[in-house]
């Protein structure tokens, strides 16, 4: 079928349902086939760049060691899941901005060790190991940003957890199933209960102390929770997971009612895929339950690529600096008129 085949079935297909009319089986299967005849010609991704279309090119990235000198000088903030990934970024760049920061994580010697290169620089901060999930941590977190450094001005939820390993837990698949991600028929207690404990307990503990020191000092604040695109729309096999990131946008949505009278912005932000160890272990997982033999509808990741990674010539996800960028913004003076916001840095995967 040549193109103006293809623009022809397109045609009879709208006429089709703008007169009512009925598609045969036979109707069908050509405007089918059309259909992903036009997507193999016409559609994507590129393998190359495709002169066929002019102008075509990939978006630059923020650089991941962009920054902005001095836009949080002096303040005191702090950071769950410090050690890797997207909060060690956010820790860092927080740094070079100029803030004092405490980070948390329930991996010690790498929150340790990341907390160590970021003072190596010259900058401030300092590492508490523990598990956010338990309130006394979360108690203690804010206790000691302000031991440290006289008061709590922002803060950044972001630990969380796709399963019921610990975070550097190796991956053995066939002896882990009851703590790994998993439809909801076949999905363990276990797994269930420590995703919904990080993730959504973990947050709203966190918020109740910083609120409570924020409110006691009476001079504002500003807090980001790290969601997820799970956290707005469903996301097929990740039950605890998509349950747990909608109570972190619900929590954010609360608390900015709740505290913009005092001064105090809560947003959030739902990241779609950013390459970081959490999601290396989330491929590691689901190529290991694939090589068991496990057999899938498929549909759970029918959609899994975001606009972006689609448009770019690399198949790329967000990187950790893309989405730091977007926490350290909203936690910024300059977003004083965004409040119980959620900014969908996911690629547009939520709008296509
Ligand atoms: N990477 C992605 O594709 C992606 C997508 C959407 C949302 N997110 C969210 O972004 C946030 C950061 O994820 P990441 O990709 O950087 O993951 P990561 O696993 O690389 O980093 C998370 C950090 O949180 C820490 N942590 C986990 N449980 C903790 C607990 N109970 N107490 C204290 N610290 C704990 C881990 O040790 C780790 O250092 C998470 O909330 C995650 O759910 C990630």
């Amino acid at each position: 079928m040549i193109r103006r085949d293809v623009l022809k079935s397109l045609g009879l297909a709208a006429a089709g349902t703008a007169s009512g009319v009925t598609l045969t089986k036979a109707e069908a299967q050509e405007l089918n086939d059309a259909l992903n005849l036009a997507l193999e010609n016409f559609g994507l991704p590129w393998a190359e760049p495709d002169p066929e279309v002019p102008g075509r090119m990939n978006i630059a990235r923020v650089p991941d060691d962009y920054f902005m000198p001095g836009r949080f000088a002096g303040k005191n903030v702090l950071v769950t899941g410090s050690a890797r990934g997207m909060g060690a970024d956010a820790a860092r760049r927080l740094a070079r901005e100029g803030a004092n920061v405490v980070g948390v994580d329930i991996l010690g010697d790498l929150g340790e060790e990341t907390a160590e290169s970021i003072r190596s620089e010259g900058l401030n901060m300092v590492f508490m190991q523990g598990d956010i999930s338990q309130d006394s941590v979360c108690e203690e977190m804010v206790r000691l940003c302000v031991s440290e450094y006289g008061s709590l001005d922002a803060a950044i939820n972001n630990a969380g957890v796709m399963d019921a390993l610990h975070p550097d837990e190796p991956i053995d698949y066939v002896n882990q199933k009851n703590r790994l991600m998993a439809k909801i028929h076949e999905a363990g207690d276990e797994y269930w209960l420590r995703v919904m404990e990080v993730n959504a307990t973990g947050t709203f503990y966190s918020l109740r102390h910083e609120l409570r020191q924020m409110l006691a000092q009476g001079k504002g604040g500003s807090i980001v929770n790290i969601a997820s695109v799970t956290g707005i729309r469903g996301f097929g096999g990740t039950p605890p997971y998509t349950a747990s990131k909608h109570a972190v946008q619900a929590l954010t949505k609360n608390a900015a009612i709740d505290y913009a009278p005092y001064g105090i912005r809560v947003n959030s932000t739902g990241m779609g895929t950013t390459l970081t160890p959490m999601y290396e272990r989330a491929v590691e997982i689901i190529t290991q339950r694939r090589a068991t033999g496990y057999k899938d509808s498929g549909i759970s990741l029918a959609k899994s690529r975001s606009l972006l990674e689609l448009s770019d010539e690399n198949d790329r996800g967000s990187t950790s600096a893309e989405q730091v960028a977007i926490m350290l913004f909203l936690l910024s003076p300059e977003a004083s008129n965004i409040t119980g916001a959620t900014y969908n840095t996911d690629g547009g995967f939520t709008i296509y």
